[in-house]
């Protein structure tokens, strides 16, 4: 069964271009309840294991260094059938593919530098909020 919260970062793309605050309002307008927010910088260790999942890809180095580049906003989101609702709001991985009006279509430079993660399971959903956020960071 679907549970109610998924795990978001808004990546060093998105920080850098200064587009954290409106990413933040679409959230918050599309009914999502910020539960858990955190803005920090991730270590070489932390993208590494955050993404491990993805090790055997070619694009794994890349993206871990890309995601230790700069600083990141992490957050954990609330609303009914959460994981689902938020992939829908944030489009395809890659922007050029994405739909009219969605996150990654209007704040994402590409594949690679894509805006926002959302997970994309509930499954995990709940390690990537365990891993970025303790019980009493979250509201
Ligand atoms: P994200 O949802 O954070 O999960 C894994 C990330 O890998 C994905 O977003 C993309 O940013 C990145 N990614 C996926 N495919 C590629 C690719 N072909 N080249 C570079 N990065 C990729």
């Amino acid at each position: 069964m679907a549970t109610n919260r998924t795990f978001t970062m808004i990546k060093p793309d998105a920080v850098k271009n200064g587009y954290m605050g409106q990413i933040i309002d679409r959230f918050i307008q599309n009914g999502f309840a910020i539960k858990a927010l955190k803005y920090t910088h991730l270590s070489k260790e932390q993208a590494q294991k955050f993404y491990e999942v993805h090790a055997e890809r070619p694009f794994y180095g890349e993206l871990v260094d890309f995601m230790c580049s700069g600083p990141i906003v992490a957050a954990i989101l609330e609303k009914d059938n959460a994981v689902n609702a938020f992939r829908t709001l944030i489009g395809a991985t890659d922007p050029a593919e994405a739909t009219e009006g969605t996150i990654r279509k209007d704040f994402a430079e590409s594949k690679a530098h894509n805006a926002v993660h959302g997970s994309d399971s509930d499954e995990n959903a709940a390690i990537e909020c365990a891993f970025h956020f303790s019980a009493n960071e979250i509201f």
